[in-house]
């Protein structure tokens, strides 16, 4: 039966306790984490958020009616213990931090009791992740959650703190919106009071922080939720935390500057890491060319080799025919996997085909000289020799083609160089390579809308030497946006906003939009755009993503409390679900397709 805590008062959180503390007397409260009943004395390991700390009940400190109850006790009961800090008479335990000390207990209270557990609470565990999801509340108490969470809050904490100092002002903007120009699908919630109509939860702060300079306000920051309605990967998740700021009377220099030593902090700070300023930059142009990426993974080479000059007459028709179509054929050389087994290659070439590659033509340089290819047939003898020189090619190495359209050849290698990577063990964790990639494209060429669509958003600001070309060629026009990559992963993004009225005007004409439509769903924005607005730039984080890197994991599953699961659906509170049909009738809302739950009716 559960007991009262009534008159005992925690002194201190377990791994708070240490040698200093010995001859002390103090109360803890956790979870019992392991007990051993060795007959006359039992051992137990209490567990609160600050760790291990070991407890020892012996009849010479602890009257019987004590000793029966540390008797009954079991793994996650909650427990309260009253003793003395003693040095350990046992071994030392190296692996804890209050291994060299334990509690002899005189008092213990049972302050709630536990079911077994369905999987055990303990770092490093190697249950199914839906098990663990099904059970979050479960899984939060496991250390490795726990320090992830922790390292989270510590970050929001600098961050607010930094920003504070550096002048920018915390302010929420609202989570129910008119939809926002950020390209996901929007979450809808339906409106009571104006039947038939919605709001859409923010895909992020974008247009109020832009109005919140129109309104003077400067610099705002917000560690804003924000709401995308897309499939879900590792690194996405359908609610997710920005950190995201706004500055006005800036350009891109401003924005990087004052983000470079935000990061510099933050890293420093909570993982010890430091970062060397400036972070280096490269443009979206050179980022796609060596790495085939606009997020290039900057911590090993393989960079793509650009080869099409050389192999324009080769004879080969795979190569001649992609270039005539105006693509390109380009390389990678994965120095010392000439020997790699052809079943490997196999596999890589179906790697590249699920990129959009028709083929992955290659050259494996054996150790002794000899070289096989498979596509030498076509070429002759000095061509080929041509071709392995401008790939750096030495004996016992792997060359790799992909011949295109730029767009699949940069897809193609840029995951393939990854791929590589990952294989052969080139992705070291504990290095953090930070990269600004700048001037991205203003626009993309949407094949399935057969217009141009904005590549950040409609209101970033092209570059001022390339403004002449909207018109004419509005493909090559280069924006004042750029993000920061982490590592290979976009942690964060942002432009310089457009403020004068005639090139955002001709901006939504560009993407296909009348006057009307752009009034119809910006039109707040535009009117205060009419009333006086500073020229302005912005950024911002992944959150989740920045943790995650930092703590080292592989998905940002890991440092969110509650997260969802591929479906969007979370498995613990068993949402999204069915609702009455009150709740429907009172919103004018009529349901045409079935939930396909299988929890209710079919089960
Ligand atoms: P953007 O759309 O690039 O920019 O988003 C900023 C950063 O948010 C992270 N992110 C996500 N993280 C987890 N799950 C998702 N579904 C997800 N989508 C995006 C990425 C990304 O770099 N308003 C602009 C910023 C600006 O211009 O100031 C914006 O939202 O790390
Ligand atoms: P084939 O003549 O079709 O047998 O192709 C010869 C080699 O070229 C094979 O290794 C194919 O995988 C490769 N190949 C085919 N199409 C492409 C392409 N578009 N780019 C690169 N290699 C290709």
């Amino acid at each position: 039966m559960a007991e009262s805590m009534k008159g005992m008062h925690r002194t201190h959180r377990c791994a708070e306790l240490s040698e200093k503390n010995v001859g002390e007397t103090v109360t803890v409260m956790g979870w019992v984490a392991k007990n051993r009943n060795k007959g006359g004395i039992i051992f137990v390991d209490l567990r609160d958020r600050s760790g291990i700390l070991q407890i020892i009940f012996e009849g010479k400190d602890i009257d019987a009616e004590g000793f029966a109850k540390a008797e009954k006790l079991r793994s996650e009961f909650v427990i309260a213990v009253t003793g003395v800090v003693t040095l350990r008479e046992g071994a030392i335990n190296e692996k804890l931090a209050t291994g060299k000390i334990e509690i002899r207990a005189n008092d213990i209270r049972i302050l709630s009791e536990s079911e077994t557990p369905p999987f055990p609470i303990e770092a490093d565990s190697k249950t199914k992740e839906e098990l663990r999801l099904k059970y979050r509340y479960l899984d939060l108490r496991r250390p490795d959650i726990q320090s992830n969470l922790i390292m989270r809050s510590k970050v929001a904490t600098l961050t607010r703190q930094f920003l504070a100092d550096e002048g920018f002002l915390e302010i929420e903007t609202p989570i129910l919106n008119k939809s926002t120009p950020e390209g996901a699908r929007d979450y809808l919630v339906p409106s009571r009071v104006h039947p038939g109509t919605f709001y859409a939860l923010p895909q992020s702060p974008q247009l109020f922080k832009q109005l919140l300079m129109v309104s003077g306000y400067d610099r705002y920051f917000q560690i804003a939720k924000c709401f995308r309605d897309e499939d879900l990967r590792a690194d996405r998740q359908p609610e997710f935390t920005q950190i995201d700021m706004e500055l006005s009377f800036v350009d891109v220099d401003d924005v990087i500057e004052v983000n470079e030593r935000l990061l510099q902090k933050m890293f420093k700070e909570t993982i010890g890491v430091e970062v060397s300023l400036p972070i280096p930059r490269m443009t979206y142009a050179e980022a796609m060319e060596r790495f085939g990426s606009d997020k290039p993974d900057t911590r090993f080479g393989m960079e793509l080799c650009n080869v099409t000059d050389v192999v324009r007459d080769c004879g080969f028709g795979v190569f001649t025919s992609a270039i005539e179509n105006g693509g390109s054929v380009r390389g990678i050389n994965a120095k010392g996997q000439g020997g790699m087994p052809r079943k490997k290659i196999d596999a890589l070439t179906s790697f590249a085909k699920d990129f959009g590659a028709k083929g992955l033509a290659y050259i494996q340089m054996q150790e002794d000289g000899n070289v096989k290819s498979s596509f030498s047939k076509f070429l002759t003898e000095e061509k080929l020799n041509e071709l392995i020189k401008a790939m750096d090619g030495e004996n016992g190495d792997l060359l790799l083609f992909a011949a295109d359209r730029d767009k699949v050849v940069f897809d193609v290698l840029g995951n393939l160089r990854l791929e590589l990577a990952r294989q052969l063990d080139l992705l070291d964790k504990d290095t953090y390579n930070f990269l600004w990639v700048t001037e991205f494209p203003l626009f993309e060429w949407s094949e399935e809308q057969n217009r141009y669509v904005a590549m950040h958003h409609p209101f970033t600001m092209p570059m001022d030497e390339d403004l002449d070309m909207l018109d004419t060629e509005p493909g090559k026009v280069r924006a004042k946006a750029y993000d920061i990559i982490l590592n290979g992963n976009e942690i964060g993004g942002g432009s310089v906003r457009i403020h004068q009225d005639d090139i955002q005007e001709k901006m939504f004409e560009k993407l296909g939009f009348t006057k009307e439509q752009a009034y119809d769903r910006f039109g707040f924005l535009l009117n205060a755009f009419k009333y006086g607005v500073p020229p302005h730039a912005g950024l911002a984080y992944g959150f989740d993503r920045l943790i995650m890197l930092m703590a080292k994991e592989d998905s940002i599953r890991e440092v969110i409390a509650f997260p969802k699961v591929k479906d969007a659906s979370c498995l613990m509170c068993e949402c999204p679900n069915t609702v009455d049909a009150e709740q429907l009738d009172e919103l004018k809302i009529a349901v045409t397709a079935e939930a396909d739950d299988d929890d209710e009716e079919t089960e």
